[in-house]
């Protein structure tokens, strides 16, 4: 890898970028009558079609030219050998470690690891079985009918997803709840209906110092009081931390403290203990490995796939190429399947704290822009909000969809229409109207010609705008567990790619600070000396509003 590789890919793929169009998908399609099986492809899990995206062969071969001028093949290595990959923390990113088969050898920094993890995996299976056989009880001597974990981001997102996901397959009986934000209503209505005697309280946090979810374990445990007394809340809560020690100063017994290590990234802790408890106690212990397991064959294909045909490697290029080059900024994700609604909220955390970095591991201004903005939401709700602006708006952002092509036997027919409406986005998307057949069309309809001319440009689509769509044959935890690795993976890929860190988040830093010399003034006392005008202004409009309104 040489700087001068990396420019000579780069002026190429500019080059490419500009050739007038670049942009004309159907053409490509008349061109080249492969074109759907040349841009397809098979990895565990996931079947990838980006054939309705704007490139060719030469310019997919200078993007794996770029990746090769940018150490892809030696960066995938690193990750997998525990190497400090990530370099401003100076540790090893080793999530891959946590679903891989017991007897995988992996090691941090020439630690292995495996052994730990397996530990962590038995003692979590034991305690889920204490308490769904009814083993381990609340301090009243009643079972647990209910769990409540409270985290936020990592500790939260991933684990929320994956037990909305697959709830309908697995149940255990128990009712698994997430609370994240600190808001008003959120905990009460988490709380809503349950008993303190029957309630356990999980609390996730790596590093045990998370302010929002450190005040929703205090308050959780005031309602607990009401139920079983302050002495009897300690039996009502479980940790999962990499902070033992904060977790016994919080009151958590050692025996309900699970660990996790700090070469676990927060957004990828869903598959420590941070996921395994809540996840195995909604689900059971065999969901969860199916989920590994499906992880651990993503993996596979990503450590040992050459370029060309590693799935996570070609989607990170193709984000290199629509934002770098094309100047497509914002990705969406639509998932046609109501059980996958909570992936781009867990999207948005893997891909914007990981890429959202504006300078390369050595320090230096990032080349151009990294990771794109991500919005989503379910189709075909998603269809009712901003689809408009995707089809005719005047910016054009790439939709990334996922069809699950079999659905809840109970809802085939709904599944069917969910099917066609994701086939029938993307096609819309590509091939458009012109302003001719929709005025062709209004006069079919018997609309006057002065009016058919006029509603023709906005009955219109343009048409030519790029879409992914990755499918699944069946939504279960094996499957689950592989697309979540591809977008980790992918994330990785394109850090490479970019030259960032994808493993560090000192982003969120400031704002947490200054929140928390901010308090002070919220509650009446002088704003901090650092607070700017702007600031000091709205202090005082809002201390005068809460002093005025009815409380
Ligand atoms: O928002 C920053 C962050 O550190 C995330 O990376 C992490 O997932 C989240 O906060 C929660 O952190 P913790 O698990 O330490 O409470």
């Amino acid at each position: 890898m040489s700087r001068s590789d990396e420019s000579a890919a780069h002026s190429l793929l500019a080059g490419l970028a500009a050739r007038p169009g670049v942009h004309a998908l159907q053409r490509r399609f008349a061109e080249d009558a492969a074109r759907v099986e040349r841009f397809s492809w098979e990895a565990p899990g996931v079947h990838a079609d980006a054939s309705k995206q704007p490139w060719d062969a030469e310019i997919f071969d200078g993007l794996v030219r770029y990746a090769r001028a940018q150490g892809m093949e030696q960066g995938i290595a690193a990750l997998f050998a525990g190497e400090r990959v990530n370099t401003t923390e100076e540790r090893a990113a080793l999530h891959v470690a946590l679903r891989a088969p017991a007897q995988a050898t992996f090691a941090a920094d020439g630690e292995p690891v495996m052994g730990p993890i397996v530990q962590q995996r038995a003692r979590v299976r034991d305690f889920v079985s204490e308490v769904h056989t009814g083993r381990r009880r609340g301090h009243t001597g009643a079972p647990f009918t209910a769990v409540v974990h409270l985290g936020i981001g990592g500790s939260e997102l991933g684990p929320h997803l994956v037990c909305a996901a697959l709830r309908g397959q697995h149940r255990s009986g128990l009712d698994v709840r997430f609370v994240s934000n600190l808001g008003a209503g959120a905990l009460d209505e988490a709380l809503e209906g349950l008993r303190p005697e029957q309630t356990l309280f999980i609390v996730a946090s790596k590093t045990f110092t998370t302010a929002e979810t450190l005040q929703l374990a205090g308050t959780a445990r005031q309602w607990l009081a009401q139920g079983v007394g302050s002495e009897g809340s300690a039996a009502h809560f479980a940790a999962v931390t990499a902070a033992p020690e904060k977790a016994a100063a919080f009151g958590i017994a050692p025996d309900a403290c699970f660990e996790l290590w700090d070469w676990v990234g927060g957004r990828y802790s869903l598959w420590s203990t941070v996921g395994a408890l809540p996840s195995s106690l909604a689900l059971g212990s065999s969901a969860v490995e199916a989920l590994r397991r499906g992880a651990a064959a993503m993996d596979e294909h990503f450590r040992t796939r050459p370029l060309e045909r590693n799935l996570p490697v070609v989607l990170a290029l193709l984000r290199l190429w629509q934002g770098r080059y094309l100047g497509q900024r914002v990705q969406v994700v639509v998932p046609y399947d109501h059980r996958l609604r909570l992936l781009p909220a867990h999207l948005q955390q893997v891909d914007m704290e990981s890429l959202g970095k504006r300078v390369r591991r050595d320090g230096s201004e990032a080349a151009g822009p990294t990771g794109p903005a991500l919005l989503g939401q379910p189709g075909t709700t998603a269809q009712h909000a901003f689809f408009q602006a995707l089809h005719q708006g005047t910016d054009v952002l790439p939709v990334e969809f996922i069809a699950v092509a079999e659905g809840p036997a109970a809802y085939r027919a709904h599944h069917e229409v969910l099917l066609a409406n994701c086939l029938a986005q993307s096609m819309a998307l590509m091939c458009g109207k012109s302003a001719a057949a929709a005025e062709a069309e209004l006069l079919a309809a018997g609309v006057a010609p002065d009016r058919a001319a006029r509603l023709a440009a906005h009955r219109s689509f343009p048409g030519e705008r790029p879409s992914t769509t990755l499918a699944l044959r069946s939504l279960e935890a094996e499957s689950l567990g592989a697309l979540l690795a591809l977008y980790e993976h992918r994330v990785y890929a394109e850090s490479l790619l970019y030259g960032i860190n994808a493993f560090d988040q000192y982003g969120v830093e400031l704002g947490k600070q200054l929140a928390s010399s901010l308090v002070g003034a919220v509650r009446g006392e002088a704003p901090p000396p650092e607070a700017d005008p702007s600031t000091r202004g709205l202090l005082r409009w809002l201390t005068q509003a809460r002093s005025t309104e009815p409380r």
